[in-house]
């Protein structure tokens, strides 16, 4: 399943004529071919407010679409420049709720020129389903995505 769509991601960044077109169709590819991914949704810092903007998602509207740097699990990767896999979000104190359906939570990270510029955020329906392969995949998605940026 991810190495098909890792090809298929290839292509719409090979292609990219507009960058948040081809960032909503990652979303969209992501969303409905990973049977655990419910929510998919790219943030991008504001460094002068501290601040992640949400950009194309995937999923439900969310109210979230500003979060100060070290708030919920996004703020928290804003500052630590490194992935977060929570199998379970009830488990976490510094996090925001953006339904009460959403069990599990990942977050990746974007580098442009060694620089953390933003993030994936995949949630979850479903408790614990994320494995390191799903980190590898979404690795290999952010360091495609930051190529465009
Ligand atoms: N749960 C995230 C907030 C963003 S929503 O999942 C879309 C967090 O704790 O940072």
């Amino acid at each position: 399943m991810f190495e098909k769509l890792k090809s298929e991601i290839t292509v719409l960044i090979e292609n990219s004529k507009e960058v948040n077109q081809t960032l909503t169709s990652i979303c969209d590819a992501l969303k409905s071919k990973i049977p655990h991914y419910d929510w998919v949704g790219f943030y991008f810092k504001n460094d002068k407010k501290r601040e992640l903007i949400l950009g194309p998602y995937a999923g439900k509207p969310t109210d979230h679409s500003t979060i100060p740097f070290g708030k919920g699990i996004c703020g928290q990767v804003a500052v630590s420049n490194k992935n977060f896999v929570v199998p379970d979000v009830q488990a976490q104190d510094n996090y925001i709720a953006c339904s009460l359906e959403v069990k599990s939570e990942i977050v990746i990270p974007i580098f442009v020129k060694g620089e953390n510029i933003g993030q994936i955020d995949i949630d979850s329906n479903t408790l614990n389903p994320f494995s390191k392969a799903d980190e590898t995949f979404l690795e290999f998605i952010c360091t495609k995505v930051a190529t465009l940026l």
